[in-house]
């Protein structure tokens, strides 16, 4: 009988990765997705441990399992709860003594030895298993090849993990250990049997995705620009996008990929976190706010329709109405299609938390309104400039309404148009070209193929040799 497996996941599209892949190692072992925890004989929650709030969640989250967990052992059965990822790594021991509930604490590096994990987890009920090594050995090298195959269109594909970077507010690189790079024909490999699985479009993770330096077929270090090319040969894949990168790593082979690789999609998610020199020295970004103008300025010119997005902290230790100023400034030289604002999180270990300057809480949120302002008004210039254009939009899944599909366009706007039913299974996958006729909220609406006339080889190319799957309608 299958067994009941819920996971819950929190945090980034590294975390979201990795929860796949617990369910592909669990897999042969009988465990079956659920979308519910009633019920599960193995929870696992895949926690974040990048601002308080995200950390706290998982008390909350552990509370509420309480019950569930005595139904089940008072119907003679077991629900077996587990904590991973970065939550679990700088905090196992803590955990352990707050919720004695909780049968398995384990981090990021270890998901390859959770079948023994859970095997002793069953034989002695009571024991605890603590497991937050950085082993010696790659975890990819012992996860199962086959993933359990979901008919998804879109996939993620970590090819880097770590971070050697040591920004002062931030706890990744103790999370998750210093830089790994995976090897290229490792990914390739990877990136082909996805593909051939029907995924047409990989997003390449990584928390410094652009470090990427792994060994490639010719025995050298690739980086992340020859990366893109290679995956760019792969018949089938359509889309290539990868996530997040540093303005640090940013270098000529990658800039000129963004203007050569037609694959590789004009939208490019590269924080800055402050528009302050002073801020992101503070925080050992290493570059000034400045050399990231020019970064962008280039990457634009490879690529003149290239839609940016970016991360903020407001409120860092010793953050100025002046240093806030110079953010707004950069935000509005560059005009950004989104982002994510968050106020400073003092975060346990780090050196920006035993800062004395900590900025006051009232600030902290007037800083965040004023800034997410203008990023939304920036964002929502962006959408309503896409009204009225052809975009090539990926159709990935039925939508909310019977004859709808939603895709995604190059900048990863949803896009929703309505087609019957009876075609969904054979567009969903293609790409097709849209014309945009509205938008609600973040997301476009576009006319149906048939409206915007026959589409054609011709009509329908965006740019030249886009060499992407097309279909009449
Ligand atoms: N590797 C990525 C970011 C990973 S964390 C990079 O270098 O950009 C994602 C985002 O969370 C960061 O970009 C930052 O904006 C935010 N963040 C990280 N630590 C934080 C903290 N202590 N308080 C508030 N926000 C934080
Ligand atoms: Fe954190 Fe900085 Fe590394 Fe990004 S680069 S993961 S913000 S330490
Ligand atoms: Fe959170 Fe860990 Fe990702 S702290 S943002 S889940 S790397």
């Amino acid at each position: 009988m299958t067994k009941k497996l819920y996971i819950k996941t929190y945090g980034c599209q590294m975390n979201v990765y990795d929860s796949e892949r617990m369910a592909d190692v669990l897999a042969p072992l009988g465990y079956g997705l659920s979308d519910r925890p009633d019920d599960a004989d193995l929870v696992i929650l895949n926690t974040c441990h990048i601002r308080e709030k995200a950390a706290e969640k998982v008390y909350s989250d552990l509370g509420r399992l309480k019950a569930p967990q005595q139904e089940k052992s008072e119907t003679g059965g077991r629900m077996i709860i587990a904590v991973a990822g970065c939550v679990a790594q700088a905090e196992g021991d803590e955990i352990m003594a707050r919720a004695p509930q909780v049968d398995m604490v384990f981090g990021p590096q270890t998901y390859h030895r959770l079948p023994e994990m859970i095997s002793k987890a069953k034989r002695a009920a009571g024991e605890k298993i603590l497991d937050t090594d950085f082993p010696a050995e790659d975890k990819f090298d012992h996860l199962p090849e086959e993933r359990v195959r979901k008919g998804e269109v879109t996939s993620f594909l970590t090819i880097q993990e770590g971070c050697d970077k040591f920004c002062t507010f931030c706890v990744v690189p103790y999370t998750r250990g210093a830089e790994f790079s995976r090897p290229a024909t490792t990914v390739l490999q990877e990136a082909r049997r996805l593909v051939a699985d029907g995924v047409r479009e990989v997003t390449l993770l990584g928390q410094n995705v652009n470090a990427y330096h792994g060994e490639g077929a010719d025995g050298r270090e690739w980086g992340l620009g020859r990366l893109c090319r290679e995956l760019a040969e792969i018949d089938g894949l359509e889309r290539i996008r990868y996530t997040t990168s540093h303005p640090r790593d940013v270098d000529d082979a990658l800039i000129a990929a963004h203007g050569e690789v037609e694959k590789l999609m004009p939208y490019l998610h590269l924080p800055v976190q402050s528009g302050s020199d002073r801020i992101l020295d503070a925080m050992n970004r290493k570059h000034t706010a400045d050399e990231y103008r020019r970064i962008v300025d280039r990457l634009r010119a490879a690529r003149p329709d290239l839609a940016l997005t970016s991360d903020f902290i407001v409120g860092y230790p010793g953050e100025s109405d002046q240093d806030f100023a110079d953010t707004l400034k950069l935000v509005t030289d560059i005009g950004y299609a989104g982002a994510f604002s968050f106020k400073y999180s003092e975060r346990p270990g780090t050196p920006a938390a035993s800062m004395r300057e900590q900025v006051d809480e009232t600030v902290k949120s007037e800083r965040l309104i004023a800034l997410q302002q203008l990023l939304d008004s920036q964002q929502e210039a962006f959408n309503a400039s896409m009204v009225g254009k052809t975009l090539p939009v990926l159709l990935e899944k039925p939508g909310r309404h019977e004859d709808q599909l939603v895709g995604r366009s190059p900048f990863l706007q949803p896009v929703h148009l309505n087609i019957p039913v009876s075609r969904h299974a054979a567009m969903i996958g293609t790409v097709i070209d849209c014309e945009i006729t509205g938008l609600s909220g973040h997301s476009l609406f576009a006319a149906p193929p048939g409206d915007a006339g026959p589409l054609s080889e011709n009509s329908a190319s965006h740019r030249p040799n886009s060499g992407q799957e097309r279909i009449s309608a």
